[in-house]
């Protein structure tokens, strides 16, 4: 799979190089700030190596998903994070396309950066316009793609530039695919662990690697379905009915194949979902009727960090119970702390969700791989095709 040429294969000296970021943070919706700059931070590595060598920068992303100019979507407050992280003014244009843009590019100087603003305040970006990404295409000599999170959506500043420049993957883009590729060829044991909302955003992933996997370990949201479908009542947990035929083959798949699959056996139950709600752990079979699961338990948290013990791959994605609520994150705290402290394994992480957990931590060196993409890293381990990876030039 990696097979693509990166900023290391083509001269960038002194070129103008126009590089897809994912930059799509969490906003707090009060002051517009962003909350983490994890997905900042991991663009660096290009963009020092850009600077290191002259090139002359210009980033560009979506935020959100505005319908067309959202001042609360501006780029703003992401550039002066950039500007902190890098030590050096990053300058915002106000749009993406245009003389203003065309002139902000002419002007930049060897190592200097400018950030378009949101491409989602055009619409022909979602689109994927052709005029659009020749327009974006002719501000630069050189396309990078680093945007692994957006490389499973093909608009115009993720796949269509490419149509229209030189384009290579920028080095986040790389590490990612490289380590997602270690998953998909898994040294064994490999554990398997997904936790989250749902479990029809999984099931591909489940289906496709289902055959490498020694261990599956369920928890979060999603597990309430394979709860139920083995009996259980869930109280007023989230249960995705549509689903339940689908758990149920998986678990017989997986009793087929003798993988070692674990469902919560005791939970963290709540009488509503929000900070200082009163709760309990109690047996999955005694959930009480109108509460809501909200985390795994103790036992459960224990039983799974057994079964991670001598692992040598594991992929995680989706927190164990509401994690962004203190009180409900102990299981998911649990698991990042057991796959951190692996020896010898590959450990790859994946999501927001889980991402936030693994770096409230502060253990995201622990791991092999935390991956910026959450959509974009299930897509690429189910086998489908991430058009702003595809369009790159191949080796
Ligand atoms: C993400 O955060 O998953 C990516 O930035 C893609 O965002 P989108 O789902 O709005 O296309």
């Amino acid at each position: 799979m990696n097979t693509k040429k990166t900023i290391r294969d083509v001269d960038v000296t002194g070129k103008t190089v126009l590089v897809r970021v994912d930059f799509n943070v969490p906003i707090d919706k009060a002051t517009g700030q962003a909350l983490s700059d994890s997905r900042l931070r991991a663009s660096l590595p290009t963009i020092n190596y850009l600077k290191e060598r002259g090139a002359r920068i210009i980033l560009c992303s979506h935020l959100g998903r505005p319908k067309g100019r959202d001042p609360s979507l501006a780029l703003a407050h992401v550039a002066r994070r950039l500007s902190e992280l890098i030590g050096q003014e990053v300058k915002l244009a106000p749009c993406c396309t245009g003389p203003q843009v065309e002139a902000l590019a002419m002007g930049l100087a060897p190592g200097e950066i400018l950030l378009l603003e949101n491409t989602r305040f055009h619409p022909e970006e979602e689109a994927n316009d052709p005029n659009y990404a020749k327009a974006l295409a002719s501000l630069a000599q050189l396309f990078v793609n680093d945007a692994f999170a957006a490389a499973h959506r093909a608009h115009a500043s993720t796949a269509g530039v490419a149509a229209y420049l030189p384009a290579v993957a920028g080095l986040l883009m790389e590490k990612e695919v490289y380590f997602l590729s270690q998953v998909l060829e898994p040294q064994r044991p490999f554990t398997l662990v997904l936790g989250g909302a749902k479990v029809s955003t999984k099931i591909g992933v489940i289906r496709r690697l289902l055959p490498k996997v020694d261990r599956l370990l369920i928890g979060g949201a999603m597990a309430n379905t394979f709860l139920k479908a083995e009996g259980f009542s869930v109280g007023a947990s989230m249960v995705e009915d549509e689903s339940i035929d689908e758990a149920s083959h998986i678990m017989e798949e997986a009793r087929r194949r003798q993988i070692q699959l674990l469902l919560p056996a005791d939970v963290v139950v709540a009488e509503s979902i929000r900070p200082g709600a009163r709760s309990a752990t109690v047996s999955v079979r005694q959930i009480p009727q109108g509460w809501h699961i909200v985390d795994i338990g103790e036992i459960t948290s224990q039983a799974y960090i057994r079964a991670l013990a001598g692992s040598r791959t594991v992929f995680w994605n989706g927190p164990m119970g509401v994690a962004e609520i203190e009180a409900f994150a102990h299981g998911s705290r649990c698991i990042a702390q057991a796959i951190a402290h692996l020896p010898d394994a590959i450990t790859v992480a994946g999501g927001g969700e889980t991402e936030a957990v693994v770096e409230s931590l502060s253990l995201t060196q622990q791991f092999s791989h935390v991956s910026t993409g959450g959509g974009a890293a299930l897509e690429f381990l189910e086998g489908k095709e991430l058009p702003g990876w595809t369009v790159l030039m191949d080796t």
